[in-house]
């Protein structure tokens, strides 16, 4: 199902009109508000349940607006917009006088980015402005892949979902800091660190190294309810197996070299052998796993190559620590 022409126009006027609108884009569906609008910007932060010092990435329509959201685009900036927009690329750039502070967690940079899908690009077009989006989830749980995932988590939070099918990325974006001399990756994502390198022609500066920290890479994210422990691949299925005879409800990944293999489990995954696949996937997966009712999700690492390397960091903040309270088994 893909949305109509008048139901983008009717999303643009929710824009126009101060609400929220969930749209879809190659990575995960967004939750949507006007970026010049402190007070929609504003709501954003009420709906996810999210701090209002972690900053918001401000989506325009086209590569030729950049220089309207920031102050200053570096010939590096220039040259990576150029090759990946649209696409699964933020680019962090000095603030411009058009986004307000609110959508930046009171930074002086800006994360902006030209998203591929036809029903954001069709949005933003008919809107005008820049749209601000965080993924349409609360703060913390996994990001959602489909228009279903947005209803059931935010229901009638949000004033308008636009429905653009099953996301193909599957992982958010990758963000890079071109704010210094030489990029650096602050999240991996949807474009891998080899197609960067290979785009600039020269190594981005290991991990790590920009002095810009991200707020909001908490070490427990893009979590699902159930507990996530991760172990080599070929631990999975006797790990799986004693959770399972200690009571507990067990999900597992049950990677592609051991496809077909006989897991004692309450749910099975079984992992797509390509990067691409896994990635599209995952979301899905530990969102399918939790609704089955697991415990617990017995998973590994792929290789941290390519597009592995957005999938561990993702599998990894799954696994993460989480904070007294949460209500996430
Ligand atoms: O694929 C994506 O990037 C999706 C889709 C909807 O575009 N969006 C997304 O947004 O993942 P969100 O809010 O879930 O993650 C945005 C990340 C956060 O980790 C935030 O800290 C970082 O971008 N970020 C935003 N502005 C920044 C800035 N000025 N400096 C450094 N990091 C920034
Ligand atoms: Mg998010």
């Amino acid at each position: 199902m893909t949305a109509s022409n008048s139901d983008i126009e009717k999303a643009a006027d929710v824009l126009r009109a101060g609400g929220l609108v969930a749209l879809p884009t190659e990575t995960v569906y967004g939750l949507g508000a006007d970026a010049e609008n402190p007070a929609a910007v504003g709501r954003i932060f009420q709906v996810k349940g999210r701090p209002s010092n972690h900053p918001l990435i401000v989506h325009i329509g086209s590569a030729e607006l950049l220089d309207d959201w920031v102050a200053e685009v570096s010939d590096t900036a220039r040259l990576l917009a150029e090759r990946f927009w649209p696409g699964p690329l933020t680019l962090v750039l000095p603030r411009g006088p058009r986004v307000p502070l609110e959508a930046t967690g009171g930074l002086e940079t800006v994360a902006v980015r030209v998203p591929a899908h036809p029903v954001a690009r069709a949005l933003l077009t008919a809107f005008g402005g820049g749209v601000t989006a965080p993924s349409a989830n609360r703060f913390g749980s996994v990001s959602p892949t489909t228009a279903d995932h947005v209803r059931t988590e935010l229901g009638d939070a949000v004033d308008h979902v636009l429905d653009g099918g099953s996301c193909d990325v599957g992982v958010e974006s990758t963000i890079v800091d071109v704010t210094g001399d030489t990029p650096s990756i602050l999240r991996p994502g949807g474009v891998t660190r080899e197609e960067l390198e290979a785009a600039l022609g020269r190594p981005l500066a290991v991990p790590g190294a920009s002095p810009i920290r991200v707020p909001g890479q908490h070490p427990s994210h893009y979590a699902p309810r159930a507990r996530v422990v991760l172990v080599e691949p070929g631990e999975v299925v006797a790990e799986a197996e004693r959770a399972q005879d200690q009571g507990l409800r067990v999900g597992v990944f049950l990677p592609a070299a051991l496809s077909g293999t006989p897991v004692k489990a309450h749910a099975v995954v079984e992992v797509p052998a390509s990067a691409a696949a896994h990635a599209r996937g995952l979301y899905g997966f530990l969102r399918e796993l939790d609704e089955q009712g697991c415990d617990l999700i017995i998973a590994s690492l792929p290789q941290e190559e390519g597009l592995g390397v957005a999938i561990a960091n993702r599998l990894g903040r799954a696994a993460g620590p989480r904070p007294a309270g949460d209500d996430r088994s």
